[in-house]
């Protein structure tokens, strides 16, 4: 390359980067605002809402893959362990009628091997809460404009 090319070249790239780093300053802007350093408000520590399970309607769904939400309270019904699950203390097949709670999905069950047209609960559905949640009355932590894609009964 000879010299005057070089020199071109060093001058377009410094003008570029110069160029990009300028509409970067301008624009990137982190989501905590400036002050990324300003010591963070610990949200409220709320309760779930709910009376105890028997009181309440459920909540309607707004999508239709939508996991229902929680309509009950949760404190001292959620206890989930390796051999304990105290959701399907009422909500299992063999005890929803009698706790008159909705039965499991039928989703969430499976064929046994061999066992014919037994089906047992499927152990990937086994932390309930990893896709049913309770209520909290508390404001969306940001805004959105969701809709669903259920319209609702007048
Ligand atoms: C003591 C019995 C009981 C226990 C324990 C219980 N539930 Fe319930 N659940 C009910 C009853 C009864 C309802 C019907 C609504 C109501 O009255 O609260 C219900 C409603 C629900 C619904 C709404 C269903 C729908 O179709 O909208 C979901 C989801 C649910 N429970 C999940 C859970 C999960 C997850 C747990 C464990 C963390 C749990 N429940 C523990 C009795 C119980
Ligand atoms: C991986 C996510 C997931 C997990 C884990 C899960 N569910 Fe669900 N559940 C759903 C979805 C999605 C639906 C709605 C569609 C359906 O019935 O499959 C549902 C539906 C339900 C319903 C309403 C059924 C009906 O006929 O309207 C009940 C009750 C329920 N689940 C209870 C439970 C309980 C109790 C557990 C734990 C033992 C559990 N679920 C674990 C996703 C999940």
């Amino acid at each position: 390359m000879n010299k005057t090319i070089k020199t071109t070249v060093a001058v377009l790239a410094a003008a570029l980067f110069a160029s990009v780093s300028g509409i970067a300053a301008a624009q990137v802007n982190s989501l905590r605002g400036v002050q990324a350093d300003a010591v963070d408000q610990a949200p409220r520590d709320l309760q779930y809402q709910g009376k105890k399970p028997g009181l309440q309607k459920p909540i309607a769904r707004t999508f239709k893959e939508q996991p229902p939400l929680i309509p009950h309270a949760l404190a001292n019904f959620d206890e989930i362990t390796l051999e304990e699950n105290q959701c399907m203390s009422c909500h299992s097949e063999e005890k929803y009628k009698e706790k008159k709670a909705t039965k499991l999905g039928d989703s969430h069950m499976t064929a046994v091997p061999g066992g014919g047209a037994k089906k047992v609960m499927n152990m990937t559905r086994w932390q309930c809460n990893n896709c049913h949640v309770g209520q909290v009355d508390a404001k969306p932590l940001v805004d959105n404009t969701f809709k669903g894609n259920i319209t609702a009964k007048p």
